[in-house]
């Protein structure tokens, strides 16, 4: 038994979990997420992908498919897509997937998200695509998965191997690697401009020293913790990219804290939640969405005329003085609430970690789900 502890130790490398190991990996894994594959000069991405002649220039839309936390970084990266590569996406539950009616299958690209490689449901949704005729591609981080098998093309997101249930720096190395396919798809489509391009690969440089930064701030995330920590329920908001970070915050949170915890876009919170809002319900908010963060600080401050704490990560530069809690959050574009997203992983930590949660190996969860 002793022996077994310790080699358990010594595999955390002095942390007390593996989730906030992972967590203060991200700034290296993502460091081998980035590895070689930006061309700044050239504003272009090399994911040693292909795609058959003229199939990037003719696509219609980009259909991503998966679950859990994969399912939230598609969510991000549909936005980017759209943004980046000017090609409609959409993002769907793999295990209500559909190739549906009025798609052209051979001008669709369907993506699965999938840390394992190994999730039922996502093998489920790529057989119905394939069956259905579309083109399909992977990004995953298992080397020899199962998906890998069955698509036309994968791009490994290299994060290492992840032993907490609750994804952290997978979530990072995913949506780093679906921005640059989007650069990639952009630029093949002629739908990015070079210098357009180069600016998005500078913030992705700039990612691993981004994260670095807010893990320096981590006792900031602890206080905020212990003070805020027992809270009735907790509501995570944003918008735009703030969107799926809030979502995945309150996954966190509800996976190893076992609180009640809900993420939404910051604009509905008066269309229903609000009910829901008082003393004691922090709201957490990524105001990190440029011009649209001023209006999301608009609904968190009708959550605190009810009375609920307000907690924010806001972008380095910007103030918002009614906030209980600003965590600073380095300018890095559209990865910037990325970023972000690492406080919200610190705070789920700590205070499931003051609650005494098995933090590792949450109650009823398990990191790879294979029956649909
Ligand atoms: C399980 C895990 C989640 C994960 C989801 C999808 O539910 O507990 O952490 O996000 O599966 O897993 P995948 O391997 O497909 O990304």
């Amino acid at each position: 038994e002793r022996v077994t502890w310790e080699a358990d130790a010594a595999e955390k490398g002095g942390y007390e979990h593996y989730m906030r190991k992972e967590i203060h990996e991200q700034p290296e894994s993502l460091r081998q997420t980035l590895a070689g594959r930006l061309d700044v000069s050239a504003g272009d991405v090399d994911l040693d992908v292909s795609f058959p002649p003229g199939f990037l220039a003719d696509l219609e839309e980009i259909r991503i498919v998966a679950c859990g936390t994969s399912y939230y970084a598609g969510r991000y990266a549909a936005q980017l897509f759209e943004e980046l590569a000017g090609v409609r996406a959409t993002v769907e539950i793999a295990s209500e997937y559909e190739f549906g009616a009025g798609r052209t299958p051979d001008r669709t690209l369907v993506v699965a998200v999938t840390q394992s490689g190994e999730t039922a449901d996502t093998l489920g949704a790529v057989r119905r695509a394939n069956a259905a005729g579309a083109r399909t591609f992977a990004v995953t981080n298992t080397l020899g998965s199962t998906v890998t098998r069955e698509v036309d093309g994968t791009a490994f997101i290299r994060a290492g191997p992840e032993i907490g249930v609750a994804a952290t720096k997978t979530f990072a190395s995913q949506v780093a690697t679906l921005a640059m396919l989007a650069v990639a798809v952009g630029r093949d489509r002629g739908a990015l401009a070079a210098a357009d391009a180069r600016s998005v690969l500078k913030d992705l440089q700039g990612l691993p020293g981004a994260v670095q930064q807010v893990l320096d701030e981590e006792e900031q995330v602890r206080e905020a913790a212990r003070e805020y920590g027992d809270g009735e329920a907790f509501f995570f908001v944003g918008r735009a990219l703030g969107v799926p970070v809030a979502l995945e915050g309150a996954l966190k949170l509800k996976e190893i804290s076992y609180d009640h915890a809900e993420g939404f876009a910051a604009g509905e919170l008066k269309h229903g939640p609000l009910a829901l809002v008082t003393p004691d319900t922090p709201v957490l908010a990524v105001l990190t969405d440029g011009a649209r963060a001023a209006e999301t600080m608009n609904n968190v401050t009708e959550a605190q005329t009810r009375g609920a704490p307000a907690l924010g990560c806001v972008s380095a530069g910007d103030t918002y003085d009614t906030l209980d809690v600003s965590f600073e959050v380095p300018n890095v574009g559209v990865v910037e609430p990325l970023v972000a997203n690492v406080y919200l992983q610190l705070f789920a930590y700590h205070v499931a970690n003051d609650k005494g949660r098995a933090i590792d190996k949450p109650r009823n969860l398990a990191k790879s789900v294979t029956v649909e």
